[in-house]
């Protein structure tokens, strides 16, 4: 792809879009992380809370397969919170560089903690001392703390580097649809939804909406 120009989406194609939304989704991804999109993980998580207002951040993929897009998180944060009283969720990619956007609604579910003990072990140092920091989004009274309870949780990987964090969290969300965007140099953007009568289950019905 020269600078400037954007792929081309043929929905009418059955190599560019097959009868199921995920080996599209593995398409479109590797095609991001081969023209070096940045921060193609990259994820905006939406959840409602126990009062029906929405929330939102960005979370890092972990994991996509036919099952489902699979993040991680503290299990006390308000995400985490607001998806165990609210399974519904919403996950939105934006790849700029190529003008797409996949946005996939549907209902999370919280793995096993042997599948979170695997996906925590399997991070850098760093990120394991992150997350043994804990207090996801607690307010911060005292900033100077915060090196300190970084310096202490590193010391414990380097100590007991099979040591998991109880509270880190896994989560696979289950999708009832997924739609693929594709913006054009025009006005003809392109969109392809996929829509499962129920979450994580088939056959998939695909439609072409209105930009
Ligand atoms: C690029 C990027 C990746 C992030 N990845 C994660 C992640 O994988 N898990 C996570 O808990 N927070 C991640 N965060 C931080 C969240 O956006 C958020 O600040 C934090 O999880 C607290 O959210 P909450 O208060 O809604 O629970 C990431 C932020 C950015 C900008």
């Amino acid at each position: 792809m020269m600078a400037g120009e954007l792929p081309v989406f043929d929905p009418d194609d059955p190599e560019q879009a097959p009868e199921e939304p995920f080996p599209l989704f593995l398409a479109w991804l590797t095609r991001a992380v081969e023209e070096g999109v940045r921060e193609p993980h990259a994820m905006t998580l939406a959840t409602v809370d126990a009062d029906g207002v929405p929330d939102l951040r960005v979370v890092a993929l972990r994991d996509a397969d036919e099952r489902g897009w699979t993040f991680a998180t503290d299990a006390g944060s308000p995400k985490a919170r607001q998806l165990l009283g609210q399974p519904h969720a919403a996950l939105g990619f934006h790849w700029r560089e190529q003008a797409r956007q996949i946005r996939v609604r549907g209902v999370v579910e919280r793995a096993d903690a042997e599948t979170a003990a695997a996906d925590f072990l399997s991070r850098l140092p760093a990120s394991r001392a992150a997350s043994l920091v804990g207090h996801q989004s607690e307010v911060l009274r005292e900033p100077a703390e915060l090196p300190r309870a970084f310096a202490e949780a590193l010391a414990r990987v380097e100590t007991e580097p099979d040591a998991v964090d109880p509270q880190h969290a896994v989560f696979t969300l289950r999708a009832s649809t997924v739609e693929f965007w594709q913006g054009t140099q025009g006005r003809g953007h392109v969109r392809l939804r996929y829509r499962a009568e129920r979450p994580g289950t088939r056959p998939w019905t695909r439609e072409r909406l209105w930009p």
